[in-house]
């Protein structure tokens, strides 16, 4: 796949994936995702402009996926999926302990391409998530939307940054399975992709979960090891230390960890790239017996953060040719030249 007209040989097929020359820096990205217009059929999708629309035209299709957990009932709509309420029941029904390590293993060895952030993108565009509210935008679309709203706000370069990459562990899907919830298209099982996550190794949470009907499929809560409270942990351990439903959170934290960025950014901006989809933590007030001393300032920069990623699906699409060379020089500060993923 061609990048920003160079070069570049991409293996989008074997396990290594690889680009030959080295990008410019300030260019504008030469890749433009295609859009998909609202009202049209896309697959099995109906694509809505926005809730609303979707809310008048039939709620309860199983076509349609705008709906999703975060304009659902967590705000009192009643539109559900029947895409997203599967994506949740195979999440509960694979996301364990063991399948978190196994999870691990595979993914942070970081072997399976070298790539800029820019070409993470260019990788990423046609990725449809069957999770997110931002079903039908592409992901580049939904970053800029989201560090834009950040940087309106006048919150800091760094938390611009972590808007724009906070989503991009989902190029996970470049070198899964569908076996293991990790499918490209929103038609295949993408539960170790994305979604709420939770702690795994003690009881979930009912009153602080999206469908928590869905909790007494999870094989884990049949395990004395992990079906009480505190399960393996100790109160009071920190929510740091503590092991999630794995998705691209986690993959995106490890990973600017182990390309050595995360001495570029606070505390805080590594707790936002690895907790932003906890919400029983951040939204449902569970797990409090965890927290530890500082805790408090992951969670409210947490919240800070999830109002421009929730809300920044404005109906307003961002012109990256004139963004872009901002964002490659935050990009060039916090997360520079080729990174291993
Ligand atoms: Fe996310
Ligand atoms: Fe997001």
């Amino acid at each position: 796949m061609p990048i920003n007209g160079e070069d570049n040989e991409v293996n989008t097929s074997s396990n290594t994936t690889t680009t030959s020359s080295s990008n410019s820096t300030n260019a504008a990205p030469a890749f433009a995702p295609t859009l998909i217009e609202p009202g049209k059929e896309t697959g099995k999708f109906r694509v809505y402009a926005n809730a609303e629309e979707e809310e008048e035209n039939n709620t309860t299709s199983s076509s349609s996926t705008f709906a999703s957990v975060h304009n659902g009932p967590r705000n009192g709509k009643t539109s559900w999926a029947q895409g997203v309420r599967k994506h949740y029941e195979l999440m509960r029904i694979h996301q364990t302990y063991d399948f978190v390590e196994r999870m691990e293993k595979k993914w942070f060895t970081f072997d399976k391409a070298k790539l800029t952030i820019k070409e993470a993108f260019t990788l990423l565009d046609d990725y449809v998530d069957s999770a997110d509210p931002d079903i039908n935008v592409p992901n580049v679309i939904h970053a800029l939307q989201t560090a834009e709203a950040i940087r309106a706000a006048n919150k800091p370069e760094w938390m611009q940054l972590i808007g724009l990459i906070h989503d991009l562990g989902k190029l996970m899907c470049q070198w899964g399975t569908k076996e293991d919830g990790q499918g490209r298209r929103v038609d295949e099982p993408q539960y170790a992709l994305g979604g709420d996550t939770w702690v795994v190794g003690c009881q979930l949470p009912d009153e602080a979960m999206v469908l928590p009907e869905f909790n007494k499929l999870n094989p884990d809560m049949q395990n004395p090891l992990y079906n009480t409270a505190n399960g393996i942990y100790t109160p009071g351990c920190g929510i740091m230390n503590l092991k999630y439903a794995f998705g691209h959170d986690e993959y995106m934290y490890r990973m600017v960890i182990h390309n050595k960025c995360d001495k570029n950014f606070p505390h805080e901006a590594l707790a936002i790239l690895r907790l932003h989809s906890f919400y029983p933590w951040h939204t449902g007030n569970a797990y409090k017996q965890f927290e530890m001393e500082g805790d408090d300032k992951f969670l409210l920069a947490i919240r800070d953060f999830n109002q421009f990623d929730l809300y920044s699906k404005a109906s307003e699409i961002p012109d990256m040719e004139t963004l872009w060379p901002y964002y490659q020089g935050l990009i060039d500060k916090y997360v520079p030249g080729k990174l291993d993923w």
